[in-house]
């Protein structure tokens, strides 16, 4: 097998210098050290660490997390998220307690992928049929048949298995070093469909709403660079480019390890709250005076994977059993709402707009999706993506929920909430009328359910956006007919400009200090 001290893929996106590398290049998710023993062998460093998911350690001991919660399971079995009755629900309920299996994703061309693929079963696959792990054989990593060109591969296992074994430490390097030189993306299977339905072109400006820790992103990077050859053989430069941002300046930074990784061109991180993200002004002259104008900034396609309670993460996250309530959903609601309702504002009229959490949740998926219908029915419409990503199994979703309190008390109707906990259950949380069923299509929404297969649970609705919403799209009008002046189009800077004798200066003077003429930040 190859040493992981030498990628046998070396390979980047392109050769364009990136962002100056100030960390250690390691995985998002930092691997457990490992001892190298007298025979040469490596062992985990902390060899009583069990090498289970659902065990965590209390009093210095290691402890199996119970993998129950009984108001988790009343409120998803009152919700009908999973069909089939009494024995739909156990196998979802048997998968929830499952650990995950490992994915990841192998980045470049189709080329690249083939002789990645290569690499992958000559050195590694055709050699792990003899391992055993605790007596018993392993699963053969095999290509997910639903995601086009055997891009991406489900390892079988859980990443803390894959980690912590001695027999598939070779194995484990090279996933780790691959990851780290950007050759492959480990990242959950059910996270990549989001980007997958977002249909970036290599031309687009995208804008990654809550980006962190950045395994989207790198997807939106990846497609992005999915452009023609160029003579030389080499693919072009993409002309787009993804803005990704996060409000949480901490793992901004791992956004931008992650991203660094694939050494682009093509992406800037920003540190906003999304719900207030800036609108960015691009300079325009009005023909009639010349005096600059300023023309906001819409994207062609906007992700909004916003904050959520997180419990389609339980198989990979066991943490949550414990602390799993409904008041999590509500709490995050309102949040969730202004954030897409921005991204949306910022979308260009035509634009794709992909919202998604990894919850099961109603209240924070198709009530939040039907409060956008609501808010905007006839500059909004679900796209059906029934046609896309054919043998992805999926759920539609929800026309109906329940309505209940953050202590799972049940009420009939909107008119039965009782006064006090009108504060917490907005009339956005409760379920469309009949009309609105009928013109919503919430059944358009999708919902991947954990035991369907073998994933973490996700939600995801795409729109298109067909009519302006907002004052990005008043404003935007008032410059429809203002073409943009050639040279501020160049993105060069003065000097440059200068030397090419391009540098525009107002009429009858000495254009004095200059303000900055390139996406100047002008929050509305
Ligand atoms: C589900 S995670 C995003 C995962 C990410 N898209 C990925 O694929 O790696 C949600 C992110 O939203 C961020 N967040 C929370 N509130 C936010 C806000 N108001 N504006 C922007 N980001 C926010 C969190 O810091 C977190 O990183």
């Amino acid at each position: 097998m190859t040493s992981a001290g030498d990628s046998p893929t070396k390979r980047k996106l392109s050769e364009t210098p990136t962002m100056a590398d100030g960390t250690d290049g390691s995985s998002p998710e930092p691997d457990t050290k490992k001892v190298q023993l007298e025979d040469g062998t490596a062992v985990p460093a902390n060899p009583e660490k069990p090498v289970h998911a659902h065990d965590y350690k209390q009093n210095g001991k290691w402890k199996e997390i119970t993998k129950e919660n009984a108001n988790f399971e009343k409120f998803y079995r009152a919700c009908n998220i999973v069909p089939g009755g009494d024995e739909g629900f156990t196998q979802f309920m048997d998968s929830m307690r499952s650990d995950l299996p490992s994915t990841f994703r192998i980045v470049g061309s189709k080329a690249e992928v083939k002789s990645f693929r290569a690499i992958l079963e000559s050195q590694f696959i055709s050699k792990m049929a003899d391992i055993q792990i605790e007596g018993k054989p392993i699963p053969k990593p095999s290509p997910v048949s639903w995601i086009p060109d055997q891009r991406v591969w489900n390892i079988g296992l859980p990443r803390l298995l894959i980690r912590k074994s001695p027999e598939l430490d070779a194995f484990h390097k090279f996933i780790v070093q691959e990851n780290t030189e950007g050759n492959i993306t480990r990242q959950e299977l059910v996270s990549m469909i989001p980007p997958l339905l977002l249909d970036v072109q290599p031309d687009h400006l995208v804008l990654d709403m809550c980006a962190a820790p950045g395994s989207k992103t790198a997807q939106i990077i990846e497609a992005l660079h999915e452009t023609p050859l160029m003579e030389d053989g080499t693919p072009a430069l993409p002309t787009g480019m993804v803005v990704a941002n996060d409000v949480d300046h901490r793992r901004c930074q791992m956004l931008v390890h992650q991203i660094k990784r694939l050494q682009s061109p093509a992406c800037v991180t920003s540190n906003y709250d999304a719900s207030l993200f800036p609108t960015i002004s691009l300079p325009v002259e009005d023909p009639a005076t010349q005096h600059p104008l300023s023309n906001p900034l819409q994207f062609d396609r906007v992700l909004c994977d916003v904050p959520c309670s997180g419990d389609g993460t339980l198989r990979k996250n066991p943490a949550i059993w414990s602390k799993w309530n409904h008041a999590n959903a509500i709490a995050l609601h309102n949040l969730q709402i202004r954030i897409a309702v921005r991204g949306l504002e910022l979308l260009k009229i035509g634009g794709r707009f992909v919202y998604s959490t990894c919850s099961f949740n109603p209240i924070e998926n198709e009530a939040v999706v039907a409060e956008l219908l609501r808010q905007f029915p006839n500059e909004l419409r679900l796209v059906d993506t029934s046609d896309a990503l054919p043998g992805m199994s999926r759920q539609p979703g929800l026309t109906q929920w329940p309505i209940c309190n953050r202590n799972l008390d049940f009420y009939q109707s909107k008119a039965d909430i009782p006064a006090a906990e009108t504060q917490h259950i907005k009339d956005s949380m409760c379920p469309p009328t009949p009309e609105e069923v009928e013109r919503m299509h919430l059944d358009r929404c999708i919902r991947i359910l954990p035991h369907v297969l073998d994933t973490g649970g996700f939600f995801i609705a795409v729109f298109e956006k067909l009519g302006p919403i907002g004052s990005v799209d008043a404003r935007r009008a008032a410059y429809a007919n203002v073409p943009p002046p050639a040279d501020d189009a160049t993105g060069l800077d003065d000097e440059t400009l200068k030397v090419l004798g391009k540098l525009r200066r107002p009429k009858g003077g000495d254009a004095g200090p200059r303000k900055s003429r390139f996406y100047t930040e002008d929050p509305t």
